[in-house]
């Protein structure tokens, strides 16, 4: 358990769970682009360990090239997204796949999407390491490609951080355990100090270890 900015956070997907969900989703890939190159843009900072992870599986010939947005302050989405590094390679006639960590409302990745199709990219998927489908409010930006949904908790670890910190180290994703026990359908949504749980994310396979409220 981790304590950061008044949230304790919890260890929810385990660094097995990660690369098995990592696995499923190149296989994917790599199935549906038989035959074609894709260009992967990885969405920095979030997605960087989710596009090394991925990269390693996808058996396709491709490129991959970087942007970098922001539109979460904190543990909130100010809803504009910036563009802090720009897209430095022309789209024109490609597959592209945006190699993004979170959707959450989907903003960000509507604006992308879009902003893509302008390009005149030939093709727009998306691929997400996670995805909070009680958020979304872009329908266009539900991931095509993704690894596991979650509740709408804020979730950090594996390259996903809160105010550009705490991406590093937790190879597990952590959670906040506050908002995983009220949005899972766990049987045991009080859980007392020090005891112990798992609830089950009604989306996927995705186990939480509860062992602490604030
Ligand atoms: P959206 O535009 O609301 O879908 O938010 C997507 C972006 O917000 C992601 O690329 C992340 O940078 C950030 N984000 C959303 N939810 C989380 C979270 O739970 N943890 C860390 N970052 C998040």
């Amino acid at each position: 358990m981790v304590r950061y900015e008044g949230m304790e956070f919890v260890e929810s997907i385990s660094a097995s769970e990660i690369q098995e969900a990592v696995r499923r989703v190149a296989q994917a890939i790599n199935e549906d682009y038989v035959g074609r190159e894709p260009l992967f843009v990885c969405v920095l900072n979030g997605a960087f360990m989710y596009a090394s992870d991925l990269m390693k599986h996808i058996k396709l010939p491709c490129e991959i090239t970087f942007v970098r947005m922001k539109s979460y302050e904190g543990t909130e989405t100010t809803g504009k997204v910036n563009m802090l590094i720009p897209l430095q390679e022309d789209v024109k006639g490609r597959d592209v796949i945006i190699i993004e960590d979170i959707v959450d409302t989907g903003i960000t990745m509507h604006a992308f999407m879009n902003e893509l199709r302008d390009l005149g990219a030939n093709s727009v998927e998306l691929t997400s390491f996670l995805y909070k489908p009680e958020s979304l409010r872009y329908e266009d930006a539900k991931p095509k490609y993704y690894g596991l949904a979650i509740p709408p908790a804020f979730i950090i670890g594996y390259g996903l951080d809160i105010n550009e910190k705490e991406a590093n180290g937790y190879t597990p994703l952590m959670l906040a355990a506050m908002l995983c026990g009220c949005t899972t359908n766990t049987t045991n949504t009080k859980v007392g100090r020090g005891e112990q749980t798992s609830c089950h994310n009604p989306y996927q396979q995705c186990y939480y270890l509860i062992t602490d409220f604030i």
